[in-house]
């Protein structure tokens, strides 16, 4: 059902791979509740992924860009405020990549080349992409930016490896820029720290099933899914939350504020009792 929550608004969004991307979620909710988009990723990204059928679907174009690279980013505003005739309201960020993840390297053996990498891509395009929106004034005051995270910004998440490290400058960054742009032109800037969620970046990680149901046992109200997220995010484009900046917000059914639960304490219970088990 939809609100019309973003009727008259105009944004960009950045990272839909295929239809379980979070950007995907998103991009399709944003134009249900009335918002006009134009989405964008890289080259390779959208020659394998099916950005065409997204760009159809939401009846708009697709902006090729390497968030890494700042011209490539000018040319997505550019091309943006044209095609709208004016500035964005609102923009996503829904970007990740580690070639250590990818290629199965533990934290304590990283390729630095591939942690540059993973940091540039992963956080340091978010803060391109902000100043480069701020130098080109493309987005309108009381305009609202989102990026996604993930809890390992704050706690260790075995074989997160160096994403973590992203994840916090990433968050990090939401709140310095938010400090500025939120003085000057009213503009808000947040990430959503959303559930693991089987998506083609979240499936890199190994062993990441069974995070999955660990999260979904270990939450009172469960995994949040892609949809789920994509609603919350929606709200943040919406005039409904125009005085939330500069926070990490948990969209994680309670999982980052749990310790221990009643199943995984009797589980544990039970394992004292396994003779097999030592
Ligand atoms: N899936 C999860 O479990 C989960 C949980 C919390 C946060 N997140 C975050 O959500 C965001 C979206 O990931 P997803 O799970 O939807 O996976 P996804 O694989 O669908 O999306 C990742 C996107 O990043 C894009 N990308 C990679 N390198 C790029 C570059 N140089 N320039 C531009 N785009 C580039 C990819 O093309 C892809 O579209 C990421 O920031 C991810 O870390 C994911």
């Amino acid at each position: 059902m939809a609100y019309n929550l973003l009727k008259g608004k105009k944004g960009i969004i950045f990272g839909a791979l295929n239809d379980k991307s979070i950007a995907w979620k998103i991009a399709e909710k944003a134009y249900e509740e009335g918002a006009e988009i134009i989405i964008s990723n890289t080259p390779l990204a959208i020659r394998m992924g099916e950005a065409d059928a997204l760009a159809a679907k939401c009846n708009t174009i697709i902006v090729p860009a390497d968030a890494s690279n700042v011209n490539d980013i000018e040319n997505v505003f550019n091309v943006a405020m044209q095609h709208f005739g004016g500035k964005i309201d609102f923009l996503l960020h829904s970007i990740g990549m580690s070639m250590n993840v990818r290629k199965s390297r533990p934290y304590d053996d990283i390729d630095y080349d591939y942690l540059n990498k993973t940091l540039d891509v992963s956080a340091i395009s978010f803060h391109k992409m902000l100043q480069t929106a701020r130098k080109l004034d493309a987005i309108n005051d009381w305009g609202s930016v989102v990026a996604l995270s993930y809890v390992a910004a704050q706690r260790v998440f075995y074989r997160y490896n160096d994403m973590a490290e992203a994840k916090a400058l990433l968050e990090s960054i939401a709140r310095s820029f938010g400090y500025i742009y939120g003085r000057d032109k009213k503009i808000r800037i947040n990430t959503v720290s959303q559930s693991p969620t089987l998506t083609t970046a979240g499936s890199g990680v190994k062993g990441f099933d069974n995070l999955v149901d660990f999260t979904e046992r270990m939450s009172p109200l469960g995994n949040a899914s892609a949809d789920e997220c994509a609603d919350f995010c929606i709200t943040l484009f919406s005039d409904l939350t125009k005085k939330v900046t500069m926070q990490n917000l948990f969209h994680d059914g309670g999982f980052s504020s749990m310790g221990m639960s009643q199943n995984a304490m009797l589980q544990y219970n039970k394992s004292l009792d396994c003779h097999s088990c030592d």
